[in-house]
């Protein structure tokens, strides 16, 4: 797909599509009257009909008369004062996902005013366009199926159109959004294979081929290794399967190397590339989403790979526990003991809650490896989908100015964070009779809980994102297929690139 500014009016621009953002009640006056005029009066008919209404996500496909374009799609971006990167990022998702199916090649946007709602104007609702146009191209089928049908459309050209602006600056945003959009696909794919398709070691060899293609140092730990290392918690989930488990680290930049501001930064990522719940095993329903229980790694994957394509050499480690919980004759038991890499002696009182057991061991050994600021990405618990829908990702962190550091990136990124609160009074109930926490209790407080635990894993700054309700989609939307859908991966990238040179 080339990428191409245009700084001419929208009326002027030829390509198969013309997308026009409608801020508010749908208005012809200014550049919409023009092309209104231009288009034979088709947008304020359609608009009096009732089929183009400037709802947020609402997308008319009109005939464009005398103009270049070949067909016209306005679609709505909703009140003005509640635009903000995140829609502007949906709205170029919708555009792409609203032609699935019809046939188009070149496909232009009008930018419009929409760069006058969020700071960074022009440059970053282009980049935020493209990075939701490419993330609108993602098709969840075409990993398995040779064609689909309605498919968004596969663009040669995405043209933005933005009369006056300066060509250099929306030039490397726009690239810059297509490499954000590109690295939130690869996390999806991972995310979303199957899990006869994709167990830890082949989720390690994706990430070797990665490391490959970018110039990072991997290192892939075995389970032999893992138990000399004394990973206890990471192996004790990874028992009861056929498929051995791998604790598979990404390194960006020199060991121990601190970025510009000063940080040696871990991301990490929980890859339970099936959680059937092991022992404590699930109910049927919905268990076939646990293949996506792996979408925290994934995310983690993608991440460090979009970090290397935009700013090579940037201090960054990327750690992916992987494994595979099921029950059977060597699966670790409820009640079982184990120590894990910081000596903690910790009881397995719940076999499904080992999403914290992995991570736990993994930001022991993100410190081990130098870290000084973590980040782990995880779906963790049901209970944040309870609390917070599958449009906030839950976040917990200390000290609160890494938290507050983590969600500025996550401002940047145009994503969504909710605080979840670290109480520590909860912390007697994690209390064992036999080690010194449980890794699972009673259901109140659950989500706190969960945070809770993986505090007692590392000692530097940390925050923890719950992206349970957040990670994948049950249903399609305006702007996202189902199945996973990247969330996170702009925010981890903006977060390490703060420390770019
Ligand atoms: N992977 C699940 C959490 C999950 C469930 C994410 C459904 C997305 C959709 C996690 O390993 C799990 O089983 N959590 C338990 C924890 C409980 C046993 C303390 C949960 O949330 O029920
Ligand atoms: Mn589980
Ligand atoms: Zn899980």
């Amino acid at each position: 797909m080339q990428l191409r500014i245009i700084t001419d009016q929208p009326w002027q621009v030829a390509a198969d599509v013309l997308a026009l953002p409608i801020v508010g009640e749908p208005a012809f006056n200014g550049a919409l009257a023009e092309l209104d005029r231009r288009s034979g009066g088709e947008l304020a008919a359609m608009a009096a009909f009732g089929e183009l209404t400037g709802k947020r996500y609402h997308a008319a496909l009109a005939a464009s008369g005398d103009l270049p374009a070949g067909r016209l799609l306005a679609v709505g971006a909703g009140p003005g004062d509640t635009i903000n990167r995140e829609t502007i990022h949906r709205l170029g998702a919708t555009i792409e996902r609203r032609l699935g199916g019809r046939a188009v090649h070149s496909l232009a946007i009008w930018l419009g005013d929409l760069g006058t709602y969020v700071d960074g104007g022009d440059a970053i609702a282009a980049e935020l366009l493209v990075r939701g146009v490419v993330e609108g191209s993602y098709e969840p089928k075409a990993i398995y199926l040779a064609t689909v049908e309605s498919a968004p459309p596969i663009l040669d050209e995405l043209i933005l159109v933005a009369p006056g602006a300066d060509t250099a600056a929306l030039t490397r945003a726009a690239n810059r959004g297509r490499i954000m959009g590109e690295g939130a696909n690869v996390a999806r794919t991972l995310a979303n294979r199957a899990s006869n398709d994709v167990s830890p070691i082949v989720l390690a060899d994706a990430a070797r081929e990665i490391a490959a293609r970018n110039g990072l140092s991997i290192d892939v730990i075995e389970p032999e290794q893992a138990a000399e290392l004394g990973m206890g918690m990471f192996l004790a989930v990874g028992r009861g399967s056929d498929n051995p488990p791998r604790m598979i680290v990404l390194r960006s930049g020199e060991a121990g190397q601190l970025d510009a501001l000063g940080r040696h930064l871990a991301i990490v990522g929980k890859g339970v590339c099936f959680d059937s719940g092991g022992i404590s095993i699930k109910p049927a329903d919905r268990m076939e989403e646990m293949k996506m229980d792996k979408t925290g790694a994934a995310t983690v994957i993608a991440a460090i790979e979009t970090v290397a394509r935009l700013a090579p050499g940037t201090p960054l480690l990327a750690i992916a526990p992987a494994v595979e919980n099921m029950p059977g004759p060597h699966s670790t038991r409820p009640g079982d003991i184990v120590r894990a890499l910081n000596g903690k002696q910790v009881d397995i009182t719940n076999t499904d809650a080992e999403g914290r057991l992995i991570l736990g061991d993994a930001l022991t050994y993100a410190e081990q490896l130098g870290a000084t600021h973590l980040v782990d990405v995880a779906t963790l618990t049901g209970a944040v989908s309870r609390a917070l829908g599958h449009l906030v990702t839950g976040a917990f962190g200390t000290p609160q100015a890494w938290y507050d550091a983590v969600i500025a990136a996550g401002d940047q990124a145009g994503e969504r964070y909710w605080q979840v609160p670290l109480i520590d009074d909860y912390v007697v109930e994690m209390d064992s009779w036999y080690g010194d926490l449980q890794n699972s209790s009673s259901a109140e407080g659950s989500l706190v809980k969960s945070g809770l635990f993986l505090r007692e894993f590392r000692t530097k700054p940390w925050v923890h994102l719950d992206i349970g309700g957040t990670g994948y989609f049950r249903k399609a939307s305006p702007f996202a297929a189902r199945g996973a859908n990247g969330v996170t991966h702009a925010t981890l990238v903006e977060l390490a690139l703060a420390g770019a040179r």
